[in-house]
C-alpha cells in the first residue's frame, strides 16, 4: 500500500544554511590564500576511488589509482564538461570520464577513449601531497606551482588516531590568527598560559610557544605543560603539546580549508607518542601502549574541540576587520596580520 510518505526520500535533504547574521567585512570576501589546504583524511580514498570536494569556488575531485598514487583534478571533463566526481571511475592507472568514457593518465592526458580516438586536451591536475594520513591539494595563485613544503615531522611517519570537524562562517585567515591571539586564550577559554616568546616568522612558516600556568590535561590531570604551533600558510597548524613527565607528546592538527566564500571547513586531528618509554605510566606492553596513547588523543581532541566550539560563535558573528586597532599585548597578531600577506596577491587583504 502506498501512503503519502512513500514519497519522501529516504533522507531528509540538508536545510539551507541561514545567512549570516551579519556581514562579514564591509569589502569583498578574503580571497583564498596560496598554499596547502586538506582535502580529507587519507583513509576517506581508497585505490580505485573518487571523492568530489569543495575547495574555495570550485569542485576538486581526488582519486586514487589502483597502485595506490593520489591524484586531484579540477572536476569538469575537456570534452563536453561531464563532471568527473559524479560517476567517473578509476580504470587502472587512468580516470575514466561516465560521459562518453574518455580516460586521462598520469599527466593529465587523454590516453584512451572506447573508439580508439583521442582528444587532444587533457584535464588539469592539481598539486597533491599525502602526509601523516591527510590529503592536500596547494592553491596558487594564477596557477603557480608549490613555492614551499609542508613540514614533516621526524621519525616514522605518525599517523592521527583522533578527528572532528566543523563548519564555520568565516577564512581560513581568522581561524589561524586564533593561535597568535594570546589574549582570548584567558577571556574565552579560560586558559591560564603565558606566551613564552613573540610569534616568529620564517618564510611561509610561523611559530608561537605557550606554557601553561596549571592546566588541566584529560587523564593526567592538573599541570603545567608547554606547547608550541607551527603554521604553515593558512591551511595547516601543528601544535606540539609535551608531557615530558610521562614520557609523551601529543600532537594537534588545525587545518582550516576554505569552501566557499566566509565559508571554513576546519579538521582537527590528535596522535600521541611514546618519547620516553621508560616515564610511561602502565606495564610497557604494546595493546596497553596502543590504548594509552589513543586514549591521550582522544582526550586532547575532545578537550580541542570544546574549545574551538567556543571559537566557533565568534568566527560566524565577528566582522573581519583588516586594520585591527591592536592593544598592548596584541604583538603577536600583528606579526601575524604581516606575514599573512604573503599568501595573497598585492593589495589583495
Ligand atoms: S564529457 Fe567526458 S568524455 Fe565526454
Ligand atoms: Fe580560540
Amino acid at each position: 500500500m502506498t501512503t503519502a510518505d512513500d514519497s519522501l526520500p529516504a533522507t531528509a535533504p540538508r536545510p539551507a544554511r541561514p545567512p549570516r547574521a551579519v556581514p562579514a567585512g564591509d569589502g569583498p570576501a578574503l580571497p583564498t590564500p596560496s598554499g596547502w589546504f586538506c582535502l580529507a583524511l587519507s583513509g576517506e580514498l581508497r585505490r580505485g576511488a573518487v571523492l568530489t570536494r569543495r575547495f574555495a569556488t570550485e569542485d576538486v575531485v581526488l582519486y586514487r589509482t589502483r597502485r595506490g598514487e593520489v591524484r586531484a583534478t579540477r572536476p569538469y571533463c575537456p570534452h563536453m564538461g561531464a563532471h568527473l566526481g559524479v560517476g567517473g571511475t578509476v580504470e587502472g592507472d587512468t580516470l575514466v570520464c561516465p560521459f562518453h568514457r574518455f580516460a586521462f593518465g598520469a599527466d593529465g592526458g587523454c590516453v584512451s577513449d572506447p573508439d580508439g580516438v583521442l582528444l587532444r586536451t587533457g584535464v588539469a591536475h592539481l598539486p597533491v601531497l599525502e602526509r601523516n594520513g591527510f590529503l592536500y591539494v596547494w592553491h596558487g595563485h594564477d596557477d603557480e606551482p608549490p613555492g614551499w613544503e609542508l613540514p614533516a615531522l621526524p621519525g616514522p611517519e605518525v599517523r592521527p588516531t583522533a578527528h572532528w570537524a566543523v563548519e564555520t562562517d568565516t577564512h581560513p585567515q581568522e581561524v589561524v590568527e586564533n593561535v597568535t591571539d594570546f589574549r582570548h586564550l584567558g577571556t574565552l577559554h579560560r586558559l591560564a598560559v603565558r606566551q613564552m616568546t613573540p610569534a616568529a616568522a620564517d618564510g611561509p612558516y610561523l611559530r608561537t610557544n605557550l606554557r601553561s600556568v596549571a592546566g588541566r590535561i584529560p587523564f593526567f590531570g592538573t599541570l603545567s605543560w608547554e606547547k608550541s604551533t607551527l603554521m604553515a600558510g593558512l591551511g595547516w597548524t601543528l601544535t606540539q603539546l609535551e608531557l615530558p613527565r610521562f614520557g609523551m607528546a601529543v600532537h594537534l592538527w588545525g587545518l582550516p580549508t576554505p569552501i566557499g566564500p566566509w565559508r571554513t571547513v576546519l579538521r582537527v586531528a590528535a596522535a600521541c607518542e611514546i618519547t620516553d618509554p621508560e616515564r610511561v605510566p602502565g606495564p610497557d606492553l604494546p595493546a596497553v601502549r596502543a590504548a594509552l596513547t589513543r586514549t591521550v588523543a582522544r582526550s586532547t581532541l575532545r578537550m580541542t574541540a570544546r574549545i574551538i566550539r567556543q571559537d566557533v560563535p565568534i568566527w560566524n558573528h565577528k566582522r573581519y576587520e583588516p586594520r585591527p586597532r591592536l592593544a598592548a599585548g596584541d604583538q603577536s597578531v600583528g606579526i601575524y596580520r604581516h606575514w599573512v600577506r604573503q599568501f595573497y596577491p598585492p593589495g589583495a587583504n
